[in-house]
């Protein structure tokens, strides 16, 4: 349908057809970026759950492949990750070396949860052909606690301690459980992190990965925890807490437990790092989702979409605590003949407008700085003005902002104005609270078909937000109101769609 036709993206992963929630099985094997997701192929509602299958050389120009994983009567394919096991540690493989021509493709094995009403239990299913099919083994399950909510396994390989560490959570328990192994099929219990930051309902797709700490040598970890439902903004979101992990245990950084939340709208959901990259190239996705509506969404043949990849790191933002960092990959390459905005300084109460090429995706960064403003007003009053706002908008009336208040240094969203769609749980507007007293602010913008992401000063703090227009959004404007903003970077692409 028309929609279908508007709301598809252009540089974001979306499946052809059917539904699609979390991302699974996210490895790079030297050659391809593998992405598999959970799936329902035959109507766009979460149903029956298989893994959906895609792979790519550059995280954006994706090829669709063969179904990796089916329901079977031990139950559906519930999300789970990819490992390589390059040493054959499990025996699944060939031994090495080894005359089979096959065996020159990567040792790909996927590692899931087996979900029936009454027992969710992790299994494995090993690949010969690079990824594109599974069989699984006849040893499975590899890890069963006679549990119902034991879910979402995530492994990878700890050099230090020469053994797989799988975290896995406990999901009603509010617990991530960790296990350790030497064959992929004999795991030992390690220690739980449990009870921290907030609980929702339901602990779902934990991971642990290790990453730069930006401008020193050092490294932190990081444990990202999807919660469902019960998210402050409602529904599902995902946090995270920085630390050190031992091989054993994982440890926030003090002993005021530090978490923070991975974005300030409501669509990112069930992220998942990269297997087999350098933590110098830590690198995620997630779901461009909630639970809350997701099925709800104007699509009619297919619904999910993904973030843009992103690389993680931490930083020890002004005020001495050290937070999570996101930045999208790889845009630089995508980038068509930029759109010139002759304007650097825009006085109080003025409008500058841009036409924009419909039906593609928009890359905006801009850097600026509101004039400064007196707290108290002539007449006693406390001042509210100084706002900066970037209207996406047609002539169908509809507006999307992204707005900087210079007064109270808070950036919001605004997506109530599109008429798409309307959903009680579809929250109309955001905000997150910036580092006080700097009237400066700094914003990395994409937009395509039915997506938003923002990120704002370099990264530090991300909204991800599902935007539904009813005609596309062809112009951008640039406003402030009681305060003039001089404009240091101003940087408009349209972006070259990476779809077939
Ligand atoms: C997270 C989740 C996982 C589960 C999968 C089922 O969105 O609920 O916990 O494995 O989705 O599709």
């Amino acid at each position: 349908s028309a929609q279908d036709y508007l709301y598809r993206p252009s540089i974001h992963f979306s499946p052809p057809v059917g539904w699609m929630n979390d991302p699974n099985g996210l490895i790079y094997d030297g050659e391809y970026f593998h992405l598999y997701y959970q799936y329902d192929p035959i109507a766009p509602y979460a149903g029956f759950v298989h893994w959906g299958s895609a792979k790519s050389k550059d995280l954006y120009s994706w090829e669709d492949g063969p179904i990796a994983l089916k329901p079977t009567t031990a139950g559906e394919a519930f999300s789970g990750c990819a490992i390589i096991d390059r040493n054959n540690t499990s025996g699944f493989f060939p031994a090495l070396p080894d005359t089979d021509p096959r065996s020159k493709e990567p040792n790909l094995a996927l590692i899931y949860t087996r979900a029936s009403a009454k027992l969710q239990t992790q299994d494995i299913a090993i690949s010969r052909d690079g990824g594109q099919t599974y069989t699984e083994i006849s040893e499975n399950p590899i890890l069963d606690i006679h549990s119902n909510s034991f879910r979402d396994p995530k492994v990878f390989f700890h050099a230090p301690s020469g053994r797989w560490i799988m975290t896995v959570v406990q999901s009603r328990l509010h617990k991530v459980s960790f296990y350790g192994s030497f064959n992929l099929k004999d795991w030992m219990h390690l220690s739980d992190f449990e009870s921290a930051g907030l609980f929702g309902i339901d602990y779902e797709c934990p991971n642990l990965i290790e990453v730069p700490l930006e401008g020193t040598n050092e490294t932190r970890w990081l444990m990202l925890i999807s919660i469902n439902p019960g998210a402050p903004q409602g529904g599902s979101t995902t946090q995270y807490f920085v630390g050190f992990f031992d091989g054993e245990r994982f440890k926030a950084e003090d002993e005021h437990t530090v978490f923070g939340l991975i974005d300030f709208c409501k669509d990112s959901y069930a992220l998942q790092c990269y297997e087999n990259l350098p933590l110098s190239q830590a690198t995620m996705i997630a779901w461009l989702g909630n639970w809350q509506y997701g099925e709800e969404v104007p699509h009619t043949t297919w619904r999910g979409v993904m973030t843009l990849p992103r690389r993680l790191s931490v930083r020890r933002d002004t005020d001495g605590w050290i937070r999570l960092v996101q930045r999208p990959l790889g845009l630089e390459n995508l980038r068509l003949a930029q759109i010139p905005t002759p304007f650097r300084h825009l006085p109080a109460r003025t409008t500058e407008t841009v036409a924009l090429p419909k039906n593609q995706a928009i890359e905006l960064i801009i850097k600026a700085s509101l004039e400064p403003r007196d707290k108290m007003l002539p007449d006693g009053s406390l001042g509210r003005a100084g706002r900066f706002s970037i209207d996406f908008a047609n002539n169908n009336g509809e507006k999307l902002t992204v707005g900087f208040d210079g007064f109270f240094c808070q950036l919001w969203v605004e997506r109530g104005g599109l008429k798409g769609f309307a959903n009680p749980f579809f929250t109309r507007e955001f905000s997150t609270s910036l580092t006080p007293d700097l009237r400066e602010f700094s914003l990395r913008i994409v937009y395509d078909a039915c997506t938003l992401e923002i990120y704002v000063n370099d990264g530090i703090s991300v909204g991800s937000s599902l935007v539904f227009p009813q005609e596309a959004l062809d112009r951008v404007s640039f406003s402030t109101t009681n305060t003039a903003a001089s404009i240091q970077q101003l940087e408009i692409y349209p972006l070259r769609s990476t779809m077939p």
